[in-house]
């Protein structure tokens, strides 16, 4: 029998072979260990010795928590009869999942097109919005994130500019800033791309009017509207769709990250009716070996048929309200540290005095039994995304290791 490697030798093989740099940064911020057991909204390091409440969730890949059981089934109950399926030939289970995106979204939202990720599902989008109005600009948000691959790279802030040259006719305006944003829009704009409420910038929530302003100039000008739902969709918000908040209903809906039910990598882009005469021309316009496999889109239906109960929706807003509680508690006992929050029902970004705040308290929770990680882009606010599952006991353990965090931190930093 083989030796089962310890998790020291496991770390020294992932620095020597898949990033050295990596497993620094994470010795850094306390995550040095190796995932082993996980189980609904825990993680058990390698050697079974600690646990952790997991409040990243990859960005809401485990909305369900991990290996949740009625996906695990479907996932078996699908190995007994499919496979990945060739992407050319028609799917009973891509049609089943498409139909039912359909049924849960609003307006005429009804054709699906499916990739393996979100990055993946907005290159189809923004390639979507251009076929479709023969216009090439996109604009999007400074401090905007939809991914590395291609076209959702240009797209993003800040990481696309290291490797230029990107696609061209991409531009960035202030989120919020509709002035700006009607000032970028000319002839030439094929697409307005926002992630509904931006994640890496820290679950920023957009004046009430912005959505519906948006939706407005798009109609005027001929412009497609693209929501970016990959962490804020699927009941992440306490809605079924975040933009369901500002009564708006975008021409193209990018879903990722949570479609894989916490098992299959699974993302796609959901657009209206008349855009579908892209593939008028070319039926396989758009290609992709993994996206939509059989397997993802049997655990993805699985997922939708849970998250889309009202009592689901409900729980999600209640730990929700009951996070929000805790945190007037704690910022009453840390007014010096703790600034507010940005929260729509579990999507919460925790405002800290400075952006040394946020990688310290990533460290001083890990500590304490919870993974949560600071916004890549404001670094003094703290991403709280817990898994959808959580229960009140549980919003509690976190609310007393933040209390624990953010003490040590506020001394740290002298700031009582
Ligand atoms: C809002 C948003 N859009 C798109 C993406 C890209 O998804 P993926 O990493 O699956 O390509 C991400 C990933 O973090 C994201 O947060």
């Amino acid at each position: 029998m083989t030796r089962r490697p310890s998790q020291e030798e496991l770390l020294d093989d992932f620095a020597a072979h898949v990033s050295p740099q990596k497993v620094a940064g994470y010795r850094l911020i306390g995550w040095d260990f190796i995932p082993g057991r996980r189980e609904g909204v825990r993680v058990w390091d390698w050697e079974d010795k600690r646990s952790w409440i997991d409040c990243r969730t990859a960005g809401g890949v485990f909305n369900l928590g991990h290996r949740p059981p009625a996906i695990i089934e479907a996932l078996k109950r699908g190995l007994e009869e499919a496979d990945m399926g060739d992407h050319m030939l028609a799917s009973g289970y891509r049609a089943r999942l498409a139909k039912r995106l359909a049924e849960l979204t609003p307006g005429d939202l009804q054709y699906t097109t499916f990739g393996a990720s979100g990055g993946e599902a907005i290159d189809f989008a923004i390639k979507l919005a251009r076929g479709y109005t023969g216009r090439s600009g996109v604009v999007s948000a400074v401090k905007g994130y939809h991914g590395h691959t291609g076209l959702a790279l240009a797209a993003t802030d800040e990481y696309g500019e290291r490797w230029g040259p990107l696609a061209p006719g991409f531009r960035r305006v202030p989120f919020g800033d509709f002035a700006a944003l009607s000032a970028a829009v000319d002839d030439n704009t094929a697409a307005v791309i926002m992630e509904t409420i931006p994640a890496t910038a820290g679950f920023t929530i957009p004046p009430d009017d912005w959505y519906p302003r948006i939706r407005k100039l798009c109609d005027e000008r001929g412009v497609i509207m693209i929501l970016d739902e990959v962490q804020a969709g699927l009941g992440r918000t306490g809605r079924l769709w975040a933009y369901e908040e500002w009564g708006v209903v975008p021409d193209i809906m990018v879903l990722g990250k949570g479609m894989s039910a916490a098992t299959y990598p699974l993302s796609s882009a959901t657009y209206r009716r008349p855009l579908q005469s892209f593939f008028d021309a070319d039926a396989f316009a758009h290609l992709s070996s993994a996206g939509g496999s059989d397997l993802a889109c049997i655990t993805g239906l699985a997922m939708l048929d849970i998250i889309s109960r009202p009592p689901f929706l409900q729980h999600v807003r209640e730990m929700g309200d009951r996070f929000a509680a805790g945190f007037a508690g704690l910022r009453e006992k840390h007014p010096a540290i703790l600034k507010g929050w940005n929260q729509r029902g579990l999507m919460i970004g925790l405002i800290f005095a400075n952006a040394d705040c946020g990688p310290r308290l990533s460290r001083a929770l890990a500590k304490r039994g919870v993974i949560a990680v600071f916004s890549g882009f404001n670094r003094h606010i703290l991403q709280l995304m817990p898994p959808l599952i959580i229960q009140p006991e549980e919003v509690d353990e976190v609310l007393d290791a933040l209390d624990g965090a953010i003490a040590e931190v506020g001394q740290d930093l002298s700031l009582t």
